[in-house]
């Protein structure tokens, strides 16, 4: 099971502590949301700040592209020194060329779903995908509430990933805290993003530990 605290809850004004702060909770993955003011209605942050935070922690930088256009920036973050990066499948027909290009840097690969888009629109790529990122709220804000109704397209996917012995991730991000990682853990998740949840800690490494215990006691059940 991985913990993977957002850090678009953090204190923008200290992205490098916060990056540390998050390595020395044992978190597992450090979450980077890239939103480019146009695929969402926000904009974050771009791979200059992934690089001024790269020297500070060892941890799976795990970047979230929420972009209309992740072609020109696959090259970017990589070299800024992202581990994995996940595009949208609303990309459409643009999807496969980018669900090649980004193992080809040397990138995990992770395809992400929006609360209204159905899991079946990611089916034609599970052979291909390290990660399925099954959005829990709409994407481009922190600190909203968790969408209860995509429940189902965990237990899909984990359906799916059984029957047809394929070995991706499947990460909910969006409203995740203590209670609703538990109900996703029930459903079949195994990676856990959290923004609001574990950054409101001061001391961040209980409540990481706290949830990394309670979705695993779920797991070995
Ligand atoms: C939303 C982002 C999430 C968000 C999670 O578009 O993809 O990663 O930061 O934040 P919380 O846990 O506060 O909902
Ligand atoms: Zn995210």
């Amino acid at each position: 099971m991985i913990i993977a605290p957002s850090l678009l809850a953090c204190d923008f004004g200290r992205f490098a502590k916060e990056a540390w702060r998050v390595d020395k909770a044992k978190a597992d993955w450090l979450h980077l949301d890239v939103m480019d003011g146009h695929f969402v209605p926000n904009i974050s942050f771009g791979p200059e700040v992934v690089r001024a935070i790269r020297p500070v922690t060892k941890m799976h930088f795990d970047v979230h592209l929420m972009c209309s256009r992740p072609e020109i920036l696959l090259e970017p973050f990589k070299k800024a020194g992202a581990d994995g990066i996940t595009v949208h499948v609303e990309l459409g027909d643009r999807v496969t060329q980018l669900l090649w290009k980004i193992p080809s840097l040397g990138a995990k690969v992770g395809l992400a779903v929006n609360p209204p888009t159905a899991i079946t629109n990611a089916e034609p790529y599970l052979s291909q995908i390290d990660l399925l990122l099954i959005m829990t709220v709409n994407p481009g804000f922190g600190g909203q509430s968790f969408i209860h109704e995509m429940i189902p397209k965990i237990q899909q996917a984990a359906a799916w990933r059984q029957e047809r012995g394929l070995r991706y991730r499947i990460e909910v991000d969006g409203g995740i805290d203590l209670q609703t990682a538990v109900e996703c853990a029930k459903a079949g998740a195994d990676t856990f993003v959290s923004g609001t949840a574990l950054f409101r800690h001061r001391q961040m490494g209980p409540a990481v530990r706290k949830m990394r215990e309670a979705v695993s006691d779920v797991g070995s059940r």
